[in-house]
């Protein structure tokens, strides 16, 4: 039976207390981690949020009736003890906080009793994720979890208050709204009221956050949560949050000088790390040429060469033919790594064809100076040495090549590159390299849809320069857009958005959009526009990707609270669920089944 707390108050948190207590008498609460029963000699050690201190039942200094309650304690019970602080009797222990001290009771209360847990609740578990998920209030015990969410309250607690130091107002925007185009699927909430009609749920408060400004809001933020029915992954979730935020009378420049003081000031502040301003900036352009990628891990090298140039009239078809189709071929230099097994190199080739290569080219170059390739047959020898040369090749090198059009070719290397960073060992999660990502295309061509979409979004500013450019060559205007990228992962993005209705109006005709359509979706950010709009700009990062990267986490699922798996739902909760014949009546919704 359990008893009760009344008239006991808590006088510390469990990992609070130190050698600086002993002589003192205090009350704590918590879970028993362990009991350990020795015969007339029981510790049993208390846990909460903060830590764990061991209590010692001793037979002749603790009353028979305390002993014989503290040897029945089992895991997860919740417990209070009063007690005096005394310096460790037995041998201390330097791998706990209050290794020094122990609690010798006067008092032991139990507040709950508990099941055998599922899995221990204890740090660095093993247990399947599907099971941590299942019982995530048990998972959320464990230390490590208690960690993140932690350090997720504290980054929350000193963005709002640098925000706010820097005249950002906090405004909060709705959940049910009109859809937004963000280019993922909408969740979609039927209105009762409304029969046949629907609210979206917001996969960003962008469309808001530009009425702010218009209302003269000047500097907002968010801490927003965003919905986006997409794919997931390790780093994307159907429900995630965003630190949202948007400025008026601003340009690129000043975005970019908030933000980096904001992100220096959470690295010290929460890991004690140093981030030097300014944070350098790489175009898009340079990004994907030199690293294949528009989120470049810039913590190690393994850059992509272009080496069309070289091998333009060579015997190698692969290569040639990729060119005559207006592509290109590039190669890696993967150093030390040409005695990597035939095997291994195998594995490579198919692992390009994820990304859409039709295969991978190597030059394995020994120790000895001799070399293995897979195309070396077409080339004449003094091809091959222009081709290494090219390359930087030395002994001991495996080059590695992709042809194909550059999108492919990008792709593939760049996938590449992180792969083979991630068997050579090159990636240290301790190491922290901002980039910010600048100058994206403006329009993204879209295969699929055989038409040009939005590459951030359809409000995202055009370079004034490239402008003039958008009817005869729209892939080569450039936009206003910027990501700021953290080892690899993107973990924000945002632009200066269209103020200037005709540049608007133009976007919209180059999207497909007809005047009908425009209006019908974005009407009343076309409408507000009308009446006054400043220029302004905004950026939103990924609040649980960041965290993800701050506690060196391999997926976001492990800084939320509750999160959701693959396919979607939620494992605690079994959500998504059926729902009563009443509730879709209302709704004037019927479910089709599949015969
Ligand atoms: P964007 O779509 O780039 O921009 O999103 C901004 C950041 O949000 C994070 N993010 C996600 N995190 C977890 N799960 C997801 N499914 C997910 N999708 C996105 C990423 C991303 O960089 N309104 C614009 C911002 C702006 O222009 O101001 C926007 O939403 O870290
Ligand atoms: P094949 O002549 O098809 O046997 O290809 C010879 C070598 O070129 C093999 O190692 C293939 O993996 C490689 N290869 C084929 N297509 C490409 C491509 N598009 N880019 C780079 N290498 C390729």
């Amino acid at each position: 039976m359990a008893e009760s707390m009344k008239g006991l108050r808590r006088t510390h948190r469990c990992g609070e207390l130190s050698r600086a207590n002993i002589g003192e008498t205090v009350t704590i609460m918590g879970w028993v981690q362990k009991n350990r029963n020795k015969g007339g000699l029981v510790f049993v050690d208390v846990r909460d949020r903060s830590g764990l201190i061991q209590v010692v039942f001793e037979e002749g200094s603790t009353e028979k009736e305390l002993l014989e309650k503290a040897a029945k304690l089992r895991s997860e019970y919740v417990v209070a003890v009063v007690g005096t602080v005394k310096e460790r009797s037995g041998a201390v222990n330097p791998n706990l906080a209050t290794g020094e001290i122990e609690i010798v009771p006067g008092e032991l209360r139990i507040l709950a009793e508990s099941e055998t847990p599922p899995f221990p609740v204890e740090e660095n578990s093993k247990t399947k994720e599907e099971i941590r998920l299942k019982y995530r209030f048990l998972d959320l015990r464990r230390p490590d979890m208690q960690r993140n969410l932690r350090m997720r309250s504290q980054v929350a607690t000193l963005t709002r208050q640098f925000l706010a130091e820097e005249g950002f107002l906090e405004i909060e925007t709705p959940v049910l709204v009109k859809s937004t185009p963000e280019g993922a699927r909408d969740y979609l909430v039927p209105s009762r009221i409304h029969p046949g009609e629907f609210y979206a749920l917001p996969q960003s408060p962008q469309l808001l956050k530009q009425l702010l400004m218009c209302s003269g809001c000047d500097r907002y933020f968010q801490i927003a949560k965003c919905f986006r029915d997409e794919d997931l992954r390790a780093d994307r979730q159907p429900e995630f949050t965003q630190i949202d935020m948007e400025l008026s009378f601003v340009d690129v420049d000043d975005v970019l000088e908030v933000n980096e003081r904001l992100l220096a000031k959470l690295f010290k502040e929460v890991l004690d790390v140093e981030v030097p301003l300014p944070i350098p900036r790489m175009t898009w352009q340079e990004a994907m040429d030199r690293f294949g990628s528009d989120k470049p891990d810039i913590r190690f090298g393994m850059e992509l060469t272009d080496v069309t140039e070289v091998v333009k009239d060579c015997g190698f078809g692969v290569f040639t033919g990729a060119i005559e189709n207006g592509g290109s071929v590039r190669g890696i230099n993967a150093k030390g790594q040409g005695g990597m097994p035939r095997k291994k190199i195998d594995k490579l080739v198919s692992f390009v064809k994820d990304y859409g290569a039709k295969g991978l080219a190597y030059i394995a170059i020994q120790e000895d100076g001799t070399v293995k390739s897979s195309f070396a047959k077409f080339m004449s020898e003094e091809e091959m040495s222009a081709l290494i040369q090219a390359m930087s090749g030395e002994n001991g090198d495996l080059l590695l090549f992709a042809a194909d059009k550059n999108k492919v070719v990008w792709a593939s290397l760049g996938a590449l590159r992180l792969e083979l960073a991630e068997q050579m060992e090159l990636l240290d999660k301790n190491e922290y390299q901002f980039l910010w990502v600048t100058e994206f295309p403006l329009l993204e061509w879209s295969d699929e849809q055989n038409r040009f979409m939005a590459m951030h979004h359809p409000f995202t500013m055009p370079m004034e320069e490239d402008w003039p450019y958008v009817d005869s060559d729209p892939g080569r205007v450039r936009a206003k857009a910027y990501d700021i990228v953290l080892n690899g992962v993107e973990l924000g993005g945002g632009s200066v958005r269209i103020s200037d209705p005709e540049i608007q109006t133009k976007m919209f005709e180059v999207l497909g959009f007809t005047k009908e359509q425009a209006q019908e979706q974005f009407g009343f950010l076309l409408d507000a526009f009308k009446y006054g709009v400043p220029p302004h700009a905004g950026l939103a990062y990924g609040l649980d990707r960041l965290l993800m990267l701050m506690t060196k986490s391999d997926n976001i699922r492990d800084v939320i609270a509750f999160p959701k798996v693959k396919d979607a739902s939620d494992l605690m909760m079994e959500a998504p669920s059926a729902v009563d014949t009443k509730q879709l009546e209302e709704l004037g919704l019927e479910i089709k089944t599949e015969e």
